[in-house]
């Protein structure tokens, strides 16, 4: 059955594909034998991926998307639709962080919105409904374990020296959980699954002593890593996950289930 697992003639859009987390998608789609194409409003740094990963012998192209912008958004689709003429999945990981601590200035709350919360309903409107004139797809919003519960005290503030977070963060990531559950009612119809995942800290460059405490608070004692959260995503683009959607899945090494 592992060939229901292979995203083998399978289009698929990843926002975001030069991220932390974005790269290492980027890899395991294109692994999994997917058309690909990685969409940011960094054109060198999508281009400088989509060449690494041709070079491999993969099939990645890099598009400019601003998804703060409903006209981006939808140029992209159109373009989308003219190359391939179909599109079967897509992977909203795109975020943006223009939000600095709990006392931000107003203007970066909205404009944090208009990319994390707007840009987030245009891309399921505009995608969506390609998806669903075609009745066939899958829909991956990566979300975070900070949209499932708040930060943890232990880990934030003076003593590990990584501070408590800005809250727009916790408000759109907690609120893509319930909007996937809507649009997979929405587009269940049509058969287009919708789905989201949840994933925890990523080991960047941290200090040691967030490190340490974050592991603690994991069942597997570590944070996360660029091969963690690419299986979930292959899976839920696949055939194999046809009979799952309005989901939300945890990637965090137990972090939410203590
Ligand atoms: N890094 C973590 O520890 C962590 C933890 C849990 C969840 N996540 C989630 O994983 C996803 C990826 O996070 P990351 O840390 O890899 O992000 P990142 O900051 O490394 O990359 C974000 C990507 O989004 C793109 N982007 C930003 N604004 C954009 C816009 N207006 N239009 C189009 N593209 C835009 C950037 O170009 C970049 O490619 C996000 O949804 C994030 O919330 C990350």
């Amino acid at each position: 059955m592992l060939h229901r697992f292979d995203l083998k003639n399978k289009v698929v859009l990843l926002t975001g594909g030069a991220g932390l987390y974005g790269r290492g998608l980027t890899a395991d789609l294109a692994c999994a034998n997917a058309t690909v194409v990685i969409a940011s409003r960094d054109r060198a740094a999508g281009e400088a991926v989509a060449e690494e990963e041709r070079r491999a012998g993969y099939d990645v192209s890099a598009e400019v998307l601003d998804q703060g912008d409903p006209d981006s958004i939808g140029a992209l689709r159109d373009r989308i639709a003219q190359r391939y003429g179909r599109l079967d999945g897509l992977v909203n990981n795109a975020v943006s962080r223009p939000m600095i601590g709990p006392d931000a200035p107003i203007e970066a709350w909205e404009e944090s919105l208009r990319v994390n919360a707007t840009g987030v309903y245009c891309i399921h409107r505009e995608f969506g409904g390609l998806l669903s004139i075609q009745k066939s797809g899958s829909i991956v919003n990566i979300g975070s374990i900070q949209g499932m519960i708040g930060p943890s005290r232990n880990l934030y503030g003076e003593q590990t020296g990584v501070p408590l977070g800005a809250p727009d963060y916790f408000f759109h990531k907690g609120g893509l959980i319930n909007l996937t559950r809507y649009y997979a009612a929405l587009y269940g119809p049509e058969s287009v699954r919708v789905n989201c995942l949840s994933p925890g800290g990523f080991l960047a460059d941290q200090p040691d002593e967030f490190v340490r405490r974050y592991s603690e608070q994991t069942f597997l004692g570590r944070m996360g890593g660029k091969s963690d959260l690419g299986g979930a995503v292959v899976f839920l683009l696949s055939d194999a996950s046809r009979y799952i959607t309005g989901v939300n899945l945890p990637i965090d090494g137990g972090y939410t289930a203590r």
